[in-house]
């Protein structure tokens, strides 16, 4: 069963990013002139191919980077002015593991807290370690864990000085569907406890699973930021084949108004349409009353929206094509 979360509606931006340029040594442009406002209390999806971008602006904010130009605003304060404060309320799950491998997961996460100026806690830390089911490997050298549970740890030392913003670069790249399914609910739980969340990935369903808003980064560039429904309805399509009993010579008159195309020497009825309108569905269903009515009998008859998969290829030939 996939996680859904309800929509809060909250508008206040808890990071403001504005002509944010990063161009590194040898002059690769990895952002280029990138506006972002990210609301506090949602869960926001920075999707993008490799290469994007995207670990290059979580660094940007979270300090790895030094960006060439532009503004970064955290909690309304300006980072460059006021970063170890700012700092502090943030927390990471990079996309590399980068642990000592020798040290223990308690040191680690006691570590991470005492570092972003949080004072000890013993029940926060069983708290966080339980939640990521970590509790029977505290002592443990992180070197005796497998893939898995390094990454449990990385997600446990952001938790550790409790942030108001978490970024998640890449979380499920590569995890077991165990830990895939305990990071969902635990984003979840963050959300409902008021963390504005950040994450990037590759896999567009995540993207549609968890995200309250969606970003498309491609080149260091944003091509589009809306609410994830507003995106699906305003780029989304659909698509529907009507199998005919019997072929068709040509579309009926009453049916001239719809996106409908003959196919198999007529015998498939192709429906494409709803695009910008998301009202694709609904065609879908007049179209087959229309054809009951006109005594035209199908046999099977096939729907399908376009995923986000679809929708970032389109915008990717849109982008093709204006450049
Ligand atoms: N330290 C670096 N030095 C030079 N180029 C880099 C460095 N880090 C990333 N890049 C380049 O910047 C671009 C964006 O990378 P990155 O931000 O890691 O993208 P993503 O996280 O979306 O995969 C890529 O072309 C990458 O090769
Ligand atoms: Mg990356």
């Amino acid at each position: 069963m996939p996680v859904r979360f309800a929509t809060v509606p909250v508008m206040e931006p808890i990071l403001e990013i504005q002509g944010l340029t990063k161009s590194y040594a040898g002059g690769l442009i990895a952002l280029d002139h990138v506006d972002l406002q990210v609301r506090k209390g949602e869960i926001f999806a920075l999707l993008g191919p490799n290469g994007a971008g995207k670990t290059t602006l979580i660094g940007s904010v979270c300090g790895m980077v030094r960006p060439t130009s532009g503004s970064i605003r955290a909690f309304g304060q300006d980072m460059r002015k006021n970063w170890r404060e700012a700092r502090q309320r943030i927390g990471l799950v990079p996309q590399e593991l980068g642990l000592d491998m020798f040290d223990t997961v308690d040191r680690q996460i006691r570590f991470s807290r005492g570092l972003f100026g949080r004072p000890p806690s013993e029940e926060r830390i069983v708290q966080i370690l339980a939640s990521l089911q970590l509790l029977d490997k505290r002592y443990e050298q992180l070197r005796k864990l497998s893939g898995g549970m390094k990454r449990r740890v990385l997600i446990a030392k952001a938790l550790s000085h409790d942030p108001d913003l978490l970024f998640l670069d890449e979380p499920t790249a590569g995890v077991d569907v165990e830990l895939r399914r305990d990071m969902w609910r635990l984003i979840g739980d963050l959300r409902e406890h008021g963390v504005t969340i950040i994450l990037t990935t590759h896999y567009i369903e995540e993207a549609e699973e968890m995200a309250d808003r969606v970003g498309i980064i491609d080149n260091g560039r944003i091509l589009l930021v809306d609410d994830k429904q507003a995106i699906m309805t305003r780029l989304g399509r659909t698509e529907a084949r009507f199998t005919l009993e019997n072929p068709l010579a040509a579309i009926p008159a009453a049916l001239e108004q719809f996106h409908l195309s003959l196919q198999d020497n007529g015998s498939t009825l192709v429906y494409r349409g709803g695009d910008g309108t998301g009202k694709g569905k609904a065609e879908v269903a007049q179209i087959a009353r229309i054809l009951i009515q006109h005594d035209v009998t199908f046999v099977a008859l096939d729907q399908k929206e376009s995923s986000l998969e679809d929708i970032f290829v389109e915008l990717m030939h849109e982008q093709e094509a204006v450049s």
